[in-house]
């Protein structure tokens, strides 16, 4: 696999290889399925950077789950107010055991949107499940219990995570070169 990838007159450099990314997703699905195997959970999925992560973690929960799609468009350099909802969950979350399923937390603007979003609407519990963490720059309230991998505070491509709707489809993560 190739260890650099141009994108936009923009170099990249491989920064995880898919083996890693995948025993991180394994070891998430273990503790999920430690903490929400008898909780019928539902899995808010996040989109669009989480579709490649979902599709593998969800197949490893082998429990009663139910999985919904939201989707919320950020405005680069502003903050949780300039945040618009582009899906809204479309499930009664009542009195419900929620998991939001993340690509990556960076500021956490995203998540705190959503996680208020998901207490108005009646849920019992919200966690969050992200696969990458930028803990240097991360402000949000919440505790982030499930994690893959902390990373730097760089920006990063593969696995579902696009420069202007390129580089989703790379198994591997990618930094952007400084
Ligand atoms: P936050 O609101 O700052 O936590 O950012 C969350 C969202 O910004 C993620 O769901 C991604 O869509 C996007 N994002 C943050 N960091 C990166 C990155 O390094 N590469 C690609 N997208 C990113």
């Amino acid at each position: 696999m190739a260890k650099y990838i141009e994108i936009d007159k923009k170099r990249f450099v491989k920064l995880l290889a898919p083996d890693t990314i995948a025993a991180a997703v394994r070891s998430m699905a273990n503790n999920i399925t430690r903490d929400f195997s008898h909780k019928s959970p539902v899995m808010l999925v996040v989109l669009n950077g989480s579709f490649i992560f979902a599709a593998d973690l969800l197949r490893q929960l082998d429990f009663p789950l139910d999985i919904s799609f939201i989707k919320i468009k950020s405005y680069a350099g502003t903050t949780q107010q300039n945040l618009v909802w582009e899906l809204e969950p479309d499930m009664n979350l009542q009195n419900r055991t929620v998991i939001i399923i993340e690509d990556i937390v960076d500021t956490g603007n995203t998540l705190m949107a959503i996680h208020e979003k998901v207490i108005q609407m009646g849920a019992l519990s919200c966690d969050v499940a992200t696969l990458f963490f930028k803990p240097d720059t991360y402000r949000g309230r919440l505790q982030i219990l499930y994690f893959g991998l902390q990373i730097a505070p760089a920006f990063v491509i593969g696995y579902g995570l696009d420069v202007n709707g390129k580089g989703r489809n790379l198994p591997a993560l990618y930094q952007l070169e400084k």
